[in-house]
């Protein structure tokens, strides 16, 4: 799943931005669905699954594992799944693509099922940290062996019966809270995760709705997750939201492009998921919420957001795990706003598709942006508004959100910015460029 062939992008300012767009299905809760549906017995049926890659792998993997899925012509997917307990051997290591959300949550499925598996991944995830998900299968009793320093190929060699634990979060990351989790679907008796800081919720939302037992409390310390197994998913009829870290682009685009009014429709608003709209307002974006509704157990909304001078903020550090993904576009909002935006306590970014500070520092710089490095965010200088300098060249580093964040960046810019290679976007948003046509007058 590697992009064979760099595809190369300069992007030049065209204007105000206008129109609806309609963003692809969430990426966590489209991995979800596929392995949720994977284990229940009988056909569960997904509409508005994204069809990116990271998402595709999820479907091979859980296909190379027992399950059967199909897509219809009228793009609906049907799982058949084998039940929980009944995944079996895969025949071939499982590809991964650059998919950090299927290889960790994989991982906790095939901890406790008995059969084993060997996980690969192209350059990016081969350099991504798998230890925080290797240290909690582990003591549930499942055996891997990895790479040096944890990494990608690694094998699991699942145990049955698994052991139930309590682990308490060290990293807030819903990937290794949902690694236990799943791990625990197959494991007799109550594991249990503490969560510190709380994270995207879906896994547990999702897993009630398949009719898993599963409760939430809230204490002092912390949300206290516990599953219990050997649990029996139902099948469902899904309905994915739209993914609110794929309509965060359109957010910034419309917010930094004088002239632009968008319509985002059909956006996921889950709370543990809405850092940037928290951010983008408190800089004085101008961004209206319309027919907030239910779909799927998440609150959805259609947005509207009209261009509006952006002021600099300090981005807080509370806001991080809500918000995640977003860094790299939020840091395109901040260098138009009027001064400089300190974004700390996001020590996560270093170890995404890639180091995102870094790459974030490197890609600004080079469309003439000044900003400062810190172990845990950046500082960034803003333009007051003015077009940002561009005429640089930008390095993606297989990282999709780098690419999409530097293609809005240079909507605003008085030079063109080149892209070295848009074709990661693929990974979470196949239709991003033609939907950026549709905006642009
Ligand atoms: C995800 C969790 C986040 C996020 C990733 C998707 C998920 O990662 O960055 O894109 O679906 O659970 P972490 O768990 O590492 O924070």
């Amino acid at each position: 799943m590697s992009h064979a062939q760099p595809r190369p992008l300069t992007v030049s300012a065209r204007g105000p931005l206008r129109g609806t767009v309609r963003v692809p299905g969430d990426k966590s809760i489209s991995h979800r669905s596929l392995m949720f549906a994977s284990l229940a017995v009988g056909e569960s049926r997904i509409e508005g699954l994204l069809e990116g890659e990271d998402v595709l792998a999820t479907a091979a993997a859980m296909r190379a594992m027992g399950a059967q899925i199909e897509r219809g012509d009228d793009g609906v997917w049907r799982v058949h799944g084998v039940g929980v307990g009944g995944l079996l051997q895969p025949a071939q290591a499982l590809d991964m693509g650059n998919s950090g959300t299927s290889t960790r949550l994989l991982m906790g499925l095939v901890a406790s099922h008995a059969i084993s598996a060997t996980f690969v991944g192209d350059a990016s995830l081969s350099s991504r940290p798998m230890g925080r998900v290797i240290e909690p299968l582990g003591k549930m009793g499942a055996d891997i062996t990895a790479s040096p320093g944890g990494k990608l190929p690694l094998m699991v060699r699942g145990l049955v019966p698994a052991v139930p634990i309590e682990y308490t979060l060290p990293v807030a990351s819903a990937q290794v809270k949902s690694a236990v989790l799943l791990a625990g679907l197959n494991t007799p008796g109550i594991t249990c995760v503490i969560e510190p800081v709380p994270t995207r919720d879906h896994s547990e939302r999702m897993l009630r709705g398949f009719g898993a037992e599963i409760t939430v409390e809230e204490l002092p310390q912390g949300k206290i997750i516990s599953i219990s197994g050997e649990a029996e998913l139902k099948p469902q009829q899904i309905v994915v939201p739209g993914d609110p870290s794929s309509a965060g682009f359109w957010m910034v685009a419309a917010s930094i492009v004088p002239g632009s009014e968008i319509q985002i429709a059909n956006v996921c608003l889950n709370p543990t998921r809405t850092g940037l709209i928290t951010a983008l307002r408190m800089m004085g974006a101008d961004i209206t919420e319309a027919d907030v509704r239910e779909v799927g157990g998440e609150t959805v909304a259609d947005l509207v957001v009209r261009h509006a001078p952006l002021k600099a903020i300090e981005v807080p550090a509370e806001l991080a795990p809500s918000m995640i993904d977003e860094y790299p576009i939020l840091f395109v909002a901040a260098a138009m706003a009027e001064g400089r935006t300190v974004a700390r306590g996001a020590h996560e970014l270093r170890v995404k598709e890639l180091d995102r500070i870094a790459a974030m520092r490197a890609a600004l710089e080079a469309a003439g942006v000044a900003t400062e490095e810190f172990e845990d965010g950046l500082a960034i200088q803003g333009s007051g508004g003015g077009a940002l300098p561009g005429g640089g060249s930008v390095a993606t580093l297989l990282d999709h959100r780098i690419a999409m964040s530097m293609t809005i960046a240079g909507l605003a810019a008085a030079q063109p910015i080149t892209i070295d290679d848009v074709a990661p976007v693929a990974t979470s948003y196949p239709d991003f460029f033609e939907t950026l046509s549709g905006l642009q007058l």
